[in-house]
């Protein structure tokens, strides 16, 4: 394959993974575990190395970063899981946060209708009943081989000796205290300020994750850990009830499969966007063949945004939770509505949103997800996203219990043209009914080329983890680039509104910049968030596997060698 790649980011990609990649090339990995912690990939490592599976792999690798990445790791937050195993069998598990039984349309409105600031994203409020141990016991009792206390017993022994902070954590501490402490007082504990290199000890933690270990999901969504949940909630200002815990199931989902030239793609069909987005958006560009454009030339980003900025418009009014909603599957990601919707594009002038409803854009919040990709050393493979939503989500710290309460309740539209978080806005599919699970932008996806698996991905980044997978994707197969490659590759993005293409700082082509303004496209470079924080392993067509953790993070490949 021709590798078409722009001189400056030929320096900045191949310098960066010569950095990076150290020992991730080698011909002699036979399973990898990918997560946004050192700590929680060889936990994984572990769990595989004493016999476990990638299923195993996955309880333990979870419940280590809910340890040592509590921005995002969680037990109270809630997760997709996309499987394949090694005989081919392919499935996923929807363990996402869903609205109190308490919950209604209007509640974040006051009495003119009007969005109460932070009331979904801030305090009790905005919790949504957690999924993740749910979810987790599930996958156990399904797949797991090795007993669940030997799997959960790593993550008590890491909060039990500690974690060592690194220095965007410390950053990420420094920036949300005073929201910690606004919520939970001077003497909550993560208003302490931690530095790198110190060791932070969860002792609180620990004992809920031994109650977790003795008696399963139930150690969690009944009895004394329940109370202490309910009781903080409460005080919060939440409406969580004992019952909305007990009711609380996970459901095993039909992955959504679609084709793009000769690749099988399987990623999360709704309450996730994810998958139908990226179906979408890599159907509408299949007919153009974007490898023939250079890498992140204006050409190929001008196919992506317009193929973006019509799939996130069908997002907006489409899609919502399928228990809820009857959600136009076939017709979605069909060739012949894209090469419809498709029919307004040129490479000549940006196409516009404006005739579109839109909303009040904010992007104020920084956020926080986490992804994990696992690869045993039988085949079985493995894709994870889990979430608190926003960086420590609700910013409710459960103190006797050690852990941060999720914010996923500002996934749901909570008023229609109001933009979440995330700049999203959503209609009646997505609006808030009790016992509802929020549309999630969340991309835990698998790729097969030609029968044989080739990648597994996935990524945080909240409504820009759809373009981050898209793109490590097309960077791989229509670019010709190295997975950690693939990876470090600057970004962009466009989510229909606001009517802007999102940019990674300092980092792409002026020229191209330049074309693209002419055409009248909205170019923003100074955002500060990062879009998407991407782990991924690729499998190559002799079976050689090579890993990629993203450099934006403290993202880490850990292997198991021949
Ligand atoms: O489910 C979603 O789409 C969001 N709650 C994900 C949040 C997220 O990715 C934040 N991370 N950077």
């Amino acid at each position: 394959m021709i590798v078409r790649i722009l001189t400056k980011f030929t320096y900045i990609t191949l310098s960066l993974s010569l950095l990076l990649s150290g020992c991730n090339k080698t011909k002699d990995i036979k399973a990898a575990v990918v997560s946004a912690r050192k700590e929680a990939s060889d936990i994984g490592i572990t769990i595989l190395n004493k016999g476990g599976s990638a299923f195993d792999a996955m309880i333990a690798t979870d419940l280590a970063l809910t340890v040592c990445f509590p921005n995002a790791g969680n037990i109270s937050g809630g997760g997709f899981l996309v499987y394949r195993t090694a005989s081919g069998e392919v499935g996923s598990l929807d363990y996402r946060e869903k609205a109190p039984l308490n919950a209604y349309e209007k509640m974040y409105l006051d009495e003119n209708g009007d969005v109460i600031p932070e009331k979904s994203t801030l305090g009790g409020l905005a919790v949504g009943v957690p999924g993740t141990v749910a979810g987790l016991a599930e996958i156990h009792s399904k797949f797991g081989t090795l007993s669940w206390e030997d799997l959960v017993k790593p993550a008590i022994d890491l909060a039990m000796n500690g974690y060592i902070v690194t220095e965007k954590q410390e950053r990420s501490f420094r920036n949300k205290k005073d929201d910690f402490i606004k919520i939970n007082g001077e003497n909550t504990f993560y208003a302490q300020d931690f530095k790198a290199g110190d060791t932070v000890k969860n002792i609180a933690l620990a004992e809920t994750l031994k109650r977790i270990s003795k008696y399963g999901a139930k150690g969690f969504y009944e009895g004394p850990v329940a109370e202490s949940l309910i009781k903080r909630v409460r005080e919060a200002g939440g409406i969580i009830t004992h019952e909305d815990l007990i009711k609380y199931k996970p459901v095993w989902r039909k992955p959504l499969n679609f084709k793009y030239k000769n690749l099988n793609i399987y990623s999360m069909g709704p309450p996730s966007s994810g998958g139908v987005c990226l179906g979408q958006i890599l159907k509408m560009i299949e007919p153009y063949n974007i490898g023939q454009y250079y890498h992140n030339s204006e050409k190929a980003i001008q196919l992506i945004v317009e193929a973006e900025r019509r799939s996130y418009s069908d997002r907006s009014k489409h899609l919502g939770d399928p228990d809820f909603n009857k959600i136009p599957y076939n017709q979605i990601i069909s060739n012949k509505y894209l090469n419809n919707r498709m029919k307004s594009f040129s490479f000549d002038l940006a196409s516009q949103s404006k005739d579109i409803q839109a909303g009040k854009i904010s992007w104020t919040e920084s956020e926080e997800t986490t992804h994990y990709s696992i690869l045993d050393q039988k085949g079985n493979a493995i894709s994870v996203t889990t979430t608190l939503n926003g960086s420590y989500g609700s910013k409710v710290f459960v103190e006797d219990g050690g852990y941060f309460l999720n914010n996923e309740m500002d996934d749901f539209s909570i008023k229609p043209g109001f933009a979440n978080m995330f700049g999203l806005i959503g209609s009646e599919a997505n609006s808030i009914k009790p016992e509802k699970r929020m549309l999630s932008s969340m991309t835990p996806t698998i790729v097969m080329k030609d029968n044989n698996l080739y990648m597994i991905l996935g990524t945080p980044g909240g409504s820009t983890i759809i373009t981050s997978v898209l793109q490590t994707i097309l960077n791989v197969y229509e670019f010709g680039m190295d997975i950690q490659s693939a990876i470090n590759a600057p970004r962009f993005h466009h989510q229909w509104l606001p009517e802007k293409i999102e940019f990674e700082n300092g980092v792409f082509d002026e020229v191209s910049m330049k074309k693209l303004q002419e055409k009248g496209y909205d170019i923003k470079q100074d955002y500060t968030r990062v879009i998407g924080r991407v782990d991924a392993i690729l499998i190559s067509k002799n079976g050689i596997i090579t890993t990629g953790a993203d450099p934006r993070g403290d993202d880490k490949a850990s292997h198991l060698y021949h």
